[in-house]
């Protein structure tokens, strides 16, 4: 059957930060730097992103490019009759989950967005902006309409098609983003006061080092950036043609994903400081804390429209690269038309948002796991077992199973110098700090 490809390499590689750069890089990196002080956690954050990340993005995009097709079918075709496609299950299944959350916070930043248009938000409500927000997420409807309206988006655009949906809006949304950020990041710098959030970001405090906690913050958030360990990246690489060299354009990704996580920061933590607020207010920081400081800033409601507006751009680029992963699979697997994949994924994955956006709300007694609400749950679920077993599985697969010489072929390592650093950090360094995580996110170390 005929698949697919990428109109451009740069097509590809817009793409690919497309799906690097999302609510990863903005809200998630902003609130773990803040709650793992800032400075040193950036150190370790950019040594596992350089030692384990992009060794891994190179491994998952060969995988993609090398079988040509989905993340279940790639290790059948790789692996013949070998378990190994079994874990491209766990990769589809890892997109419903990861999406089925994702998108009810996308869905937050979008009413955000109309929010600040419409002139709502530039005032602060009169219960206060963190009432505001507690009453909007647990509110049984209201989030619910606005997750669907992205979930609608992002199906739309999935359904048009590698080229002229994924590829087209990225090359629109990459650049947007890009400008409006650094824009972003010029002003919050400008403010008075505005040192001590660099001080913040860029002067590590070592002492943070001595918490264990820290290392799994920072190698979790280098995975859920690079949006490793699902087949998101394996499948975007399965449509990309042989012609095309892997280790530069990888490195490229890794180091844009870096740029955008460290100005984010920029963005967030001098404006932070400037309003002498704590920088570790968690998941609420971008929804609350930011709101409370644009509402005193000049131009605040400008900045609160361009930062949300960018933050939406942002997740629906990640988003459709989560939504490709079973799409591509059920157009192989069920011979379902793109259109019909695209629906009847996005349906479902709209679905399990209802239930996870309920779960904030009037499902918040339903705890799946631990006392974690039902959306807390699916992240938990899907980044600290599916997605680090789905590492582990690329790494082991490139650096055991498939021979040496077959393995520099498919990442164009050949005749790199760097093949044995590679070679050495994807067979021993990425499987040892993975399982290291691993037993300690599910509690055994
Ligand atoms: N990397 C994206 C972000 O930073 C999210 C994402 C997209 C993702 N695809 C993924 C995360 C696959 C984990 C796995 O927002």
């Amino acid at each position: 059957m005929h698949r697919e490809k990428w109109a451009s390499k740069i097509g590809f590689m817009l793409a690919a930060m497309g799906s690097a750069v999302g609510l990863g890089n903005i809200w998630r990196f902003s609130y773990v730097a803040g709650e793992n002080g800032g400075g040193a956690f950036l150190i370790l954050y950019l040594a596992c992103i350089l030692i384990i990340g992009i060794p891994l993005l190179l491994t998952e995009v060969s995988i993609g490019r090398q079988a040509q097709s989905d993340v279940v079918g790639s290790y059948q075709k790789l692996a013949p009759k070998k378990p190994w496609y079994l874990v491209g299950y766990l990769g589809v299944a890892s997109a419903f989950l990861i999406l089925g959350f994702y998108s009810v916070i996308s869905g937050w930043s979008l009413y955000y967005f109309w929010n600040y248009l419409a002139g709502q938000l530039a005032v602060e409500p009169a219960s206060g902006y963190q009432a505001a927000f507690g009453s909007f997420i647990t509110n049984p409807f209201q989030p619910i309409f606005w997750h669907g309206l992205f979930m609608v988006m992002v199906i739309f655009i999935v359904l048009s098609g590698i080229k002229k949906g994924i590829e087209m809006a990225n090359k629109v949304f990459m650049p947007t983003l890009a400008i409006i950020l650094i824009l972003l990041a010029i002003y919050s710098v400008s403010l008075d006061g505005a040192v001590e959030g660099l001080k913040f970001l860029f002067q590590p405090d070592w002492s943070v080092l001595q918490d264990p906690s820290v290392y799994i913050a920072a190698l979790g958030q280098a995975f859920f950036s690079l949006s490793l360990g699902v087949g998101t990246m394996l499948t975007y690489g399965s449509y990309l043609s042989k012609q095309h060299r892997l280790p530069g354009a990888t490195v490229g990704i890794g180091i844009m994903d870096t740029l955008f996580a460290i100005i984010s920061g920029i963005v967030i933590f001098p404006a932070v400081f400037a309003f002498q607020i704590q920088p570790d207010a968690g998941p609420d920081l971008v929804f609350i804390t930011l709101p409370e400081i644009f509402n005193q800033m000049p131009f605040g409601s400008v900045v609160g429209i361009l930062f949300f507006l960018s933050l939406t751009l942002a997740a629906i680029s990640s988003s459709i690269s989560i939504l490709e992963v079973p799409v591509a699979y059920f157009i192989r697997a069920m011979k379902w038309s793109r259109k019909q994949a695209s629906i009847v994924t996005g349906l479902i994955m709209f679905g399990l948002g209802v239930l996870s956006s309920l779960g904030m709300g009037v499902l918040s007694g339903v705890t799946p796991i631990g006392d974690n609400n039902i959306m807390d749950s699916m992240d938990f679920i899907a980044s600290n077992i599916f997605l680090p077993i789905g590492g582990l599985t690329m790494a082991l697969f490139f650096g055991w199973y498939i021979n040496k010489k077959e393995v520099f072929a498919a990442t164009d390592l050949t005749n790199s110098r760097l093949r044995h650093v590679w070679y050495t950090l994807v067979r021993y360094l990425a499987p040892i700090g993975i399982i290291v995580i691993f037993l300690n996110a599910i509690g055994v170390l």
